[in-house]
């Protein structure tokens, strides 16, 4: 037999593929290049297609100009200005391109935000900042900064939760409920007291994919601030409606035209439909920036502020976010963002017509929406919306299930987000096997094993099934 000493070996006579892959130890020798490549591939084989991953919000698919120009800048480290100065100029670029998608005040060439390696590090520079502000003022009149507190819904994702371990700044959670199914303004004032760095609205709830209504926090806010004499701001969680609602819904207010909107954060890898990581976050102004984040560079034809957890940083997606924009324009990201809403909204009026089924709310703002068993066929169903989602699996789609945050945590829900690369057929495909799957689901005798133990546990809390 061939070994993979001869170059003449072809991969699958090698002796290689009779061997486990490394999982502690590094090989003594060397894998020609090939089989290095065979082995570490085939062990994604067996994950998900990312085209029917319908969990995830990340871009599963650019053209084919896009991932020639990021696959050629894979060697380009960001952080390297002074070898890559042009890339920095681009990043400055796409700053000023979304800072005006959302209809930034600020005056100066270049706008005021960072580059981030998702949402989660563009939330944590925003959620710095406001603390940093708010330590400034308190310092200033004299008063104690040690009990920082921010409030934001329950529907918050799990990035706020870090931002509050790991800078210890106290998360105010306003739970959502059944009455209040996104933000409640008022509800999150009571929250709120001199020690409030910001309130966080979302739009784009992980959750159930809503928005908070910012314009109406803004108000109910400017009457506090007012009233209080506080100076509490606002830093937005745009992680997927920042690349929707500029589109979509241009002339709703959310965002720099709001008073008390002081910096906004969103992905590009979600619908800035760029492939992962990357994340921005823009401030209304350089004066919202503190000095102490702000690293200014000079060689760019203009002073550029320099922001980031980060300091590596791949380059590519930056160039990736730069093409999407000249490449799909205004209109084009518009038709993008329309086709998936609205196949987001016949997947809703699809699932609405199962008998089984519920949808969350009575519309959908963003592409992405969640269901759950109707309550009472919910009484004596055999089955849980786990069951299904490990159904859809055997047909290749993933599409979660999972429990709503705290006070909401007894409906189990699913969720579709629709992203581009998603047609009107993939749907009705996915439909069909999830048709399928309920029907088969239908036939069961005895209650699935996460059926019972989900019957178990509302049992205790007072549920009663009626089988
Ligand atoms: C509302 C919200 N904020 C923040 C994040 C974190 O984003 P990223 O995965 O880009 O770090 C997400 C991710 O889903 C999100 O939905």
């Amino acid at each position: 037999m061939k070994d993979e000493k001869n170059l003449q070996t072809s991969v699958f006579a090698s002796e290689r593929v009779l061997k486990p892959s490394p999982e502690d130890v590094i090989p003594q020798k060397p894998t020609p290049a090939e089989i290095a490549y065979q082995m570490v591939k085939e062990e994604t084989y067996p994950q998900t297609n990312p085209m029917l991953n319908l969990a995830t919000f990340v871009t599963t698919y650019m053209d084919e100009y896009a991932t020639k120009l990021m696959n050629e800048a894979i060697n380009i480290n960001y952080i390297d200005e002074t070898e890559y100065p042009r890339v920095a100029v681009i990043n400055g670029k796409c700053i000023n391109i979304l800072a005006n998608l959302w209809n930034t005040p600020e005056k100066r060439k270049w706008k005021t935000g960072a580059v981030g390696i998702g949402s989660s590090e563009a939330c944590m520079l925003g959620g710095i900042a406001a603390w940093l502000r708010w330590k400034k003022r308190r310092i200033a009149q004299g008063k104690p900064y040690d009990k920082p507190n921010f409030v934001i819904s329950s529907g918050m994702q799990v990035v706020w939760e870090k931002f509050s371990q790991l800078w210890q700044v106290e998360m105010r959670q306003v739970p959502i409920s059944r009455e209040h199914i996104t933000l409640d303004p008022h509800l999150a004032l009571q929250h709120c007291d001199e020690n409030t760095i910001c309130i966080v609205p979302i739009q784009g709830v992980t959750w159930t994919g809503l928005n908070d209504d910012v314009e109406e926090l803004n108000d109910a806010l400017d009457e506090y601030n007012a009233r209080t004499g506080y100076e509490i701001p606002i830093h937005v969680d745009a992680a997927s409606g920042g690349f929707i609602l500029p589109f979509l819904n241009p002339h709703k207010k959310w965002d720099f035209r709001l008073k008390w909107v002081l910096s906004i954060s969103t992905s590009g890898h979600k619908y800035g439909l760029v492939y992962p990581g990357l994340g921005w976050v823009i401030w209304k102004d350089r004066k919202y920036l503190p000095d102490d984040m702000n690293f200014s560079v000079n060689y760019l034809g203009a002073e550029i502020s320099q922001v980031g957890l980060n300091f590596s940083r791949p380059g590519a997606q930056i160039l990736g976010q730069y093409y999407n924009y000249i490449r799909l324009g205004f209109e084009g990201y518009k038709a993008i963002q329309h086709n998936c809403l609205e196949i987001a909204k016949y997947i809703w009026g699809e699932i609405a017509k199962f008998p089984q089924f519920h949808n969350y709310a009575k519309e959908v703002v963003n592409p992405l929406f969640i269901w759950h068993l109707d309550e009472e066929y919910d009484k004596s169903a055999k089955w849980t919306l786990y069951d299904l989602q490990d159904k859809l699996k055997q047909s290749g789609w993933m599409i979660p299930a999972y429990t709503l945050p705290k006070s909401l945590e007894d409906i189990v829900v699913m969720r579709v987000v629709v992203k581009q690369g998603f047609t009107r057929d993939m749907a009705d495909m996915m439909l069909a096997d999830m048709r399928a799957a309920v029907a088969e689901l239908e036939q069961l005798k005895f209650p699935t094993t996460s059926r019972i133990a989900y019957e178990k546990q509302e049992q205790q809390k007072g549920k009663v099934f009626t089988h």
